[in-house]
């Protein structure tokens, strides 16, 4: 049978929510991203032309403020996912906090770290990665932590009289700056590190589109996360996480939906990389 047939069964990796907030986020981030940086790098070429399609800079503006709306509306839903996981499936936060599939990070993922990068020059196996390998839990944690900073400082660019009503004014200046440069770390870590370690590593180039699917065939999950598919096998609880896969037709769609983000990033980290060499102010 080939992949992606809709008679094969493959093993669900994500809930329905957290592909639904995962393509808010990607549009809300990019769309944060163009219109943040357009004000940003507004005295080269590429902002201008790319302000007038999108109604002038104050419109620009106007859209980076509705994007970052429905990033806060991602964070919080994700919040309250969580608490909603802890209760209904582990019953204490220590149980979710510090299960099998947390995402705190371990002394295992210290060693699975050390383990890849023997891996990368010959000097040991691929390590048996579990259910989170450490880079993902690092993506994770860069997101939670940059929401923070990027949100905060953000709020305070928004609603400058009444954050001035108890902070000095100068601060005003600080947070622009930190706005403004966590918004390049962002863009330069998410469209470069993040696309590699998700795309473009051998095993998953072109594109990963798990998830999108919230599925990925158990071959898959044997070779990626071999910890994870021997605990479910052990347990006898795989085949209880297994369905359908998408009809080819989605799957189409949801690549060309891919191909587009992947591309805009690109095209992100190319602006930023010639803004900083040939039109830096
Ligand atoms: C999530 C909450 C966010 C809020 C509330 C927020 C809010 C704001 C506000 C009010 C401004 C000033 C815009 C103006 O003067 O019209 C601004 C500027 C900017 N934002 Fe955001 N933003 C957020 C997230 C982001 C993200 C995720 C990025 C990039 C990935 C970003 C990149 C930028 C950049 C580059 C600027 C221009 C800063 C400069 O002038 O140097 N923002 N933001």
């Amino acid at each position: 049978m080939r992949k992606g047939d809709a008679a094969e069964r493959q093993f669900i990796r994500f809930t329905r929510l957290q592909r639904i907030l995962h393509i808010c986020m990607i549009v809300s981030f990019i769309t944060l991203a163009l219109t943040g940086l357009t004000l940003k790098f507004s005295y080269t070429k590429w902002a201008a032309v790319l302000s007038h399609l999108l109604g002038g800079f104050e419109s620009a503006g106007y859209i980076h403020r509705s994007a970052a709306v429905v990033m806060f509306g991602v964070f919080t839903t994700h919040l309250v996912d969580l608490y909603r996981l802890k209760t209904r499936v582990h019953g204490s936060w220590r149980a979710l906090l510090l299960g099998p599939s947390s995402m705190l990070p371990t002394r295992r993922d210290f060693t699975e770290f050390v383990g890849t990068l023997k891996w990368f020059v010959g000097l040991g196996k691929r390590p048996a990665y579990g259910r989170w390998t450490y880079w993902e839990k690092f993506d994770y944690f860069a997101v939670f932590w940059g929401i923070a900073v990027i949100g905060s400082t953000g709020l305070t660019l928004w609603f400058p009289v009444f954050f001035t009503r108890f902070l000095p004014g100068s601060f005003l200046n600080i947070a622009t700056i930190i706005h403004s440069d966590e918004a390049l770390l962002a863009t330069g870590f998410i469209f470069t590190v993040h696309f590699f370690n998700t795309h473009l590593r051998p095993e998953k180039f072109p594109m990963d589109i798990t998830v999108f699917t919230g599925r990925m065939p158990v071959e898959e999950l044997q070779r990626d996360k071999p910890r994870e598919y021997e605990a479910l096998v052990a347990s006898g609880k795989l085949e209880e996480k297994m369905e359908e896969a998408y009809p080819a037709i989605v799957i189409r769609a949801i690549r060309a939906f891919a191909w587009v983000a992947l591309a805009v990033g690109f095209c992100i980290v190319l602006w930023i990389i010639y803004a900083m060499l040939f039109a830096y102010r």
